[in-house]
């Protein structure tokens, strides 16, 4: 029963030692992943994965919960506190199903809904045909302006109106611009919507104050935990108070059944550590780095779409450079940064191709690099891309990176990729 991970299993801890050893050496430019803290780490791994909660505290399918409502009540309180929410829930699984959720307490199938394709920067969930969004429901999609490449509030109120939609989605993948969620309110109640509000990537910025406020604006939001916000793999909903009851009926029992209560648990502890002074500077570092590190990559010649970022995200257009976005996250692999492809608006090719690079800051953040750090590394990513034959600058440059990362540790105390 006690035995140590490693004797159990030890491919299992072979892979985990050598992932911690692929987090400390490489330089994360994903924007979507981050370094949870210890505590997260260690909340994440507790008994309270043992425990089955179907249902809310106070009001549980089963017996014993007393510690697991404790753990849930104050990640609820939490969240509500930090954010000024009226209602919170903290079950969804992961940021999809917290979208399904969203949809399952507001809509019917087959109702319309307003939102940002893939292609321009929302996510599958907000209408890919692949995806349930697109099947269940009738999605309409507004886009960026192709020569600002800038969501235009005119057009989406000309959808809007003439579409009817039951429901209006604001809150993006790949949009590296702010959004100003008082103007999408007046939309919405021109034509009588639903707004809500998808802040899985900028939901840390908004805990901070660093980009505009959703809450007093949107009749529902979702978020992820684990992306700008720092905490474990997970995501929550908040509400107005009028849909309290619907939000919790589906995400149980609804799209769910029991909850991950040592998730969370730790999701409890990121929503106290987001209320710290230090975590408020993190996010301020945040947009900080991001935007040095767009501005020296634009000095080096790329072009960023919309020509910057007010967010931690940026997407680089390599068209110029005739290179597709997946060559060039495999080059940059191979010199020790990692980063996605990612389309651009209006793409001429497949997104498994994808004509740009989505790099973002919040992890190399959260290792303490500031603005100095951002210009060498826009520096070492122009050296890789506009030399993409070249072995030996890519050799170079990786071990200009694993300097980098020696200089910028993670995980000092860990040895085990895991928290024993
Ligand atoms: C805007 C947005 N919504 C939802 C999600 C889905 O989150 P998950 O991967 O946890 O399902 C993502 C993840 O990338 C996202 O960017």
């Amino acid at each position: 029963m006690n035995r140590a991970l490693s004797q159990v299993d030890p491919e299992i801890a072979r892979a985990m030692e050598q992932e911690l050893d692929r987090q400390q050496n490489c330089l994360v430019m994903i924007p979507s992943e981050n370094y949870a803290s210890k505590a997260v780490l260690q909340a994440q791994g507790c008994i309270m994965t043992n425990k089955y909660a179907e249902g809310y505290p106070g009001a549980r399918w089963y017996n014993g919960c007393e510690q697991v409502d404790t753990a849930e009540n104050l990640a609820i309180e939490r969240a509500k506190e930090l954010f000024g929410a009226d209602h919170v829930n903290v079950q969804p699984h992961t940021g999809s199903q917290a979208n399904m959720a969203a949809y399952y307490a507001l809509l019917q199938p087959g109702d319309r809904v307003l939102s940002l394709p893939l292609d321009h920067g929302g996510h599958l969930t907000h209408g890919q045909n692949s995806n349930f969004s697109g099947r269940y429901y009738r999605f309409t999609h507004y886009g960026v302006d192709r020569e600002t490449e800038v969501i235009d509030l005119d057009v989406v109120r000309r959808l809007a109106h003439r579409e009817k939609p039951k429901l209006i989605s604001v809150g993006y993948s790949a949009y590296p611009r702010a959004i100003d969620f008082a103007e999408w309110r007046k939309i919405a109640d021109e034509v009588d919507a639903y707004l809500m509000a998808d802040v899985a990537h900028i939901v840390g910025l908004i805990a901070a104050k660093e980009h505009p406020d959703p809450v007093p604006y949107c009749d529902i939001i979702t978020s992820t935990t684990h992306k700008t916000l720092r905490g474990p793999r997970g995501a929550f909903i908040m509400c107005r108070r009028e849909y309290a009851d619907a939000v919790d009926r589906a995400c149980f029992p609804g799209v769910q059944a029991g909850p991950l209560m040592h998730v969370i648990a730790a999701k409890a502890v990121a929503f106290k550590e987001a209320m710290t002074d230090s975590f408020r500077a993190y996010q301020h570092q945040i947009v900080l780095n991001a935007k040095a590190l767009a501005k020296a990559l634009m000095e080096r010649g790329f072009r960023l779409v919309s020509g910057g970022t007010d967010t931690h995200l940026m997407l680089v257009d390599l068209r110029p450079l005739n290179m597709f976005g997946a060559t060039a996250a495999d080059l940059l692999e191979e010199a020790g940064i990692l980063v996605n492809k990612n389309s651009i608006p209006f793409d001429h090719v497949s997104s498994a191709l994808a004509s740009g690079i989505r790099p973002g800051s919040p992890a190399v953040t959260t290792r303490g690099m500031k603005e100095p750090e951002m210009e060498q590394i826009a520096e070492m990513m122009s050296r890789v891309l506009h030399d993409p034959e070249s072995e030996s600058v890519r050799k170079e440059v990786l071990q200009e990176v694993r300097e980098l990362c020696a200089r910028f540790p993670i995980y000092e105390d860990l040895t085990e990729g895991h928290c024993g």
